[in-house]
């Protein structure tokens, strides 16, 4: 059974977010909603999510010792990681010592905390389908994977790395230097392991937004929302909408997988199924094929398009799933998503034309807030609902270029 409590008072539900930038901003929002006092940690000052929660603290959340102390100060009743860089040993012993709940679970952030962990689980130790892989640690290994089966075209990433950096196409011999350099510049750590990936030649990709959350019978019970499709440019999402249209075959063999995915990482270290909240399942589809690519145990930045089209966003799901409230994943138009790139490096830019934007019909817009603006940074989001899928993307595509980020005056 939930109780919530009064935020800023004895009785506080305290909530603490490892990871504010605009996926944490709104899960910290769905929070606020229901009256739980929220906590909002990030590697800098004023991230999105700290704008809007009780207390804000920044801190390198990949420090054990500094995550700890700052858990122990705090003593939130849950931890929600927004972000893979974090501690996540650290949190595994918080949460084995029963200071904090993780969510889902510690074992959960820690098997995605790189590509490694969840790749072997899911392929491995869970059978799914999913390309054809091997890591590698030096260049000689990267070649003789390729050459040992892995073949052209193929994807190499490094193995600690989000959002495409580092991450190249090897079309052939020629390109395999490069890649692996581009990697080693591009990876969060400096230890030089990458996974290289056969090419999949999909039809299409979609995001499976699947919620664990507790059912009316006590029991914990599995939710899918209609698929997501989006689309990556250089391993880095641009636009997305749903529903995107399936075949049964297909939609059932994406159900299946993301559930044993995410029954995996819902067992808790004392193996009972205790992990709650929303999970992004990413697979790629040919025709009725279907495999895994990878998994995030939180709110997926395509599902950003959720604000618009289900009556509960992925982030009031993760919000309410992680409280133990039930939850309801019912689409209530189609829609689409179009991100709003910075354009500029600069500190505290102004943005024009919102008012011509959001004169597209059926559109909606967040502008996240964050102090400083790269040329490559997701800085906005465009938002569209149409009966039609298809003018849906193109209302959001409109809606997000009529927005001009740029230098502030002056
Ligand atoms: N093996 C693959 N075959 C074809 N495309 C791929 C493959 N791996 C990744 N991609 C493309 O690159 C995108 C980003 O890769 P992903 O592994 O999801 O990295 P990230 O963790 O940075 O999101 C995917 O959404 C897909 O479009
Ligand atoms: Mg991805």
């Amino acid at each position: 059974m939930t109780t919530l409590g009064t935020p800023l008072s004895p009785s506080a539900t305290r909530v603490m977010l490892l990871g504010s930038g605009e996926l944490g901003k709104e899960v910290l929002i769905a929070l606020q909603r229901l009256g739980v006092e929220t906590i909002a940690v990030d590697r800098y000052d004023n991230a999105p999510g700290q704008q809007v929660a009780h207390h804000a603290h920044t801190i390198a959340m990949s420090d054990p010792q500094a995550l700890r102390a700052l858990i122990e100060r705090e003593k939130p009743m849950l931890v929600v990681p927004e972000i893979e860089a974090i501690a996540t040993p650290e949190l595994q012993a918080l949460e084995a010592e029963g200071v904090v709940r993780v969510i889902p679970t510690a074992r959960a952030a820690r098997l995605t905390m790189d590509r490694e962990g969840i790749r072997r689980l899911a392929a491995e130790t869970l059978g799914l389908p999913t390309s054809p892989y091997q890591f590698c640690d030096s260049l000689a290994e990267l070649q003789a994977a390729i050459d040992g089966g892995i073949g052209y075209p193929c994807i190499v990433k490094p193995v600690m790395s989000s959002s495409g950096k580092g991450q190249s196409k090897i079309d052939g011999p020629a390109d395999v230097q490069k890649a692996w350099d581009y990697a080693m510049a591009g990876g969060r750590v400096s230890h030089g392991r990458v996974i290289v990936e056969g090419f999949i030649d999909f039809d299409y990709e979609i995001t499976l937004l699947t919620v664990r959350a507790m059912g009316a019978g006590g029991q914990v019970q599995t939710h899918f929302c209609e698929p997501i499709g989006h689309i990556q440019v250089s391993g880095d999402y641009v636009e997305s909408w749903q529903p995107h249209p399936m075949s049964p075959a297909a939609l059932a063999e994406a159900q299946r997988i993301a559930k044993a995915v995410t029954d995996d990482l819902g067992m808790g270290l004392d193996g009972t199924p205790s992990g709650m909240g929303l999970f992004g399942v990413e697979l790629f589809v040919k025709g009725d094929k279907v495999w895994f690519s990878e998994v995030s145990p939180r709110p997926h930045d395509t599902g950003m398009v959720t604000m618009i089209t289900q009556w509960q966003s992925e982030f009031e799901l993760h919000a309410r799933a992680i409280l133990g409230l039930p939850v309801d994943t019912t689409l209530k138009t189609p829609g689409a998503s179009a991100v709003i790139y910075g354009g500029v490096d600069a500190q505290g830019i102004v943005f024009e034309g919102v008012e011509q934007a959001l004169a597209v019909p059926g559109t909606d817009l967040r502008l996240f807030g964050k102090p400083e603006s790269f040329t490559k940074r997701r800085m906005g989001v465009a938002l569209a609902r149409d009966g039609d899928v298809e003018k849906a993307r193109e209302k959001a595509r409109e809606a997000a270029s009529r927005v001009k980020p740029g230098w502030a005056a002056g």
